[in-house]
């Protein structure tokens, strides 16, 4: 196989070349502790310093509001149980929504079990949280509401600036997941009025095993890792500085391509949907057609498996996924496309595609010309294709 077509940069993306030059002195040469007095270990504060300045610059927070992590996972989880297990004299109510990611259900799930009570809101046929939800739901033992800012399978960006204004409006702390929006849309912890806030380095063109959590000032949670005494004693642990310093990189080159590259890729994220509902037939957007991440096209394509696309896309060198979230013992439908209402069946048929920033509109067109035709000859091998559309007729969902 030649040319690999990357299409899942919502799973990861590759290290830019420039946050792996920065990495590399840290490994060898800059290798120093950054809690030793020494010169070598003061250089490694100090780049430590440094990224810390560069993310709470790009998200309007200050330097000592930014705790590295080892990922979005940590983030989240530190974000949920920190606060809850801090405020749980004052309330066990959490608040969340169907469509978040794993790492925000299972600590949820978790807490669950532990005597908190969570309520999973709904979302509607785009994957919206309705804030009027939010709103009603909030009680006086509310101490957490949990949403995301961009949905990672179906590309929703949900209105997280007005469920911010009703959550500030009440004791509770508003943590929000913004994992896959970071260097995709725009972020301001201030205007989003959140109190925590997840990213992590792997989507953005750093390292894998780095991320961060916003906390704002006087946000009061407990720290789930103990030991030493760094990140001001919110998550102890040596720090993983070429992560870091990666990391910090990273955000930097994307700064300024929020405003240059991200609207050519969401150029092509449109021709590459409008494209696929034009070529096949029973074909249907999951997610917004607008208020959706840059990078994401979810399209749900009936009758087949969304798993058997994916492995003649792989064929051909295109590296896509599926909307359902498989697991080695069994196969459930994605949790996302369920709450957004869509039958076991037409889950299955999802496939989703996320542009890189290295994605050409070369790429697109091979996509455009090879899917449509793997689409005819899955259904020509369907027996459910056949009769569902010879007996029953059912309409396009175009
Ligand atoms: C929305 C969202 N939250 C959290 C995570 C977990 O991030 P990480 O892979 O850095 O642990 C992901 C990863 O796919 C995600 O998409």
């Amino acid at each position: 196989m030649s040319k690999i077509i990357y299409l899942d940069a919502a799973a990861t993306t590759p290290a830019d070349p420039e946050v792996v030059k920065a990495m590399q002195p840290y490994f060898t040469e800059k290798f120093g502790n950054a809690s030793t007095l020494y010169s070598l270990g003061r250089e490694s504060r100090a780049a430590i310093d440094n990224a810390r300045q560069t993310v709470a610059d790009f998200i309007g927070a200050k330097d000592k509001e930014i705790v590295f992590t080892s990922g979005g996972t940590e983030s989240d989880n530190f974000a949920i149980k920190g606060v809850a297990f801090a405020n749980e004299q004052k309330g066990k109510h959490i608040i969340t929504s169907a469509v978040e990611h794993h790492a925000v259900i299972e600590p949820c799930k978790f807490l669950e079990k532990r005597g908190f009570k969570v309520t999973y809101l709904p979302v509607d046929k785009y994957g919206f949280v309705n804030p009027e939800d939010v709103k009603k739901t909030l009680t006086k033992e509310t101490i957490l509401v949990s949403i995301m800012h961009a949905n990672n399978e179906v590309g929703t960006v949900q209105p997280i600036e007005q469920i911010g204004k009703i959550v500030k409006e009440h004791p509770a702390y508003f943590h929000v997941d913004a994992v896959q929006s970071l260097g995709r849309l725009p972020i301001n912890v201030d205007k989003m009025q959140a109190d925590l806030v997840s990213f992590s380095s792997h989507k953005i063109y750093g390292p894998k095993g780095v991320g961060a959590l916003y906390v704002r000032s006087g946000t009061k949670m407990v720290a789930y890792q103990h030991g030493g005494e760094q990140e001001r004693r919110r998550r102890a642990g040596t720090e993983n500085i070429p992560g870091i310093v990666g990391f910090g990189k990273a955000v930097e080159i994307a700064g300024p391509l929020l405003a240059n590259k991200i609207p050519e890729v969401a150029k092509l994220r449109d021709k590459l949907i409008q494209g696929l509902l034009d070529k096949t037939d029973y074909s249907h957007l999951n997610g917004h057609p607008t208020k959706r991440l840059p990078n994401n096209v979810n399209i749900g394509f009936e009758y087949i498996e969304g798993e058997s696309i994916i492995l003649n896309l792989d064929f051909l060198g295109v590296c896509a996924s599926t909307g359902s979230a498989c697991s080695s013992s069994t196969l459930e439908p994605s949790h996302v496309l369920l709450a957004l209402g869509q039958s076991h069946e037409v889950a299955h048929g999802s496939v989703r595609m996320t542009l890189t920033r290295y994605t050409t509109e070369e790429d697109i067109d091979f996509v455009l010309e090879k899917l449509p035709l793997i689409v005819e000859k899955l259904r020509s091998m369907s027996p459910l294709f056949e009769e569902r559309t010879n007996k029953f007729q059912t309409p396009s969902t175009k």
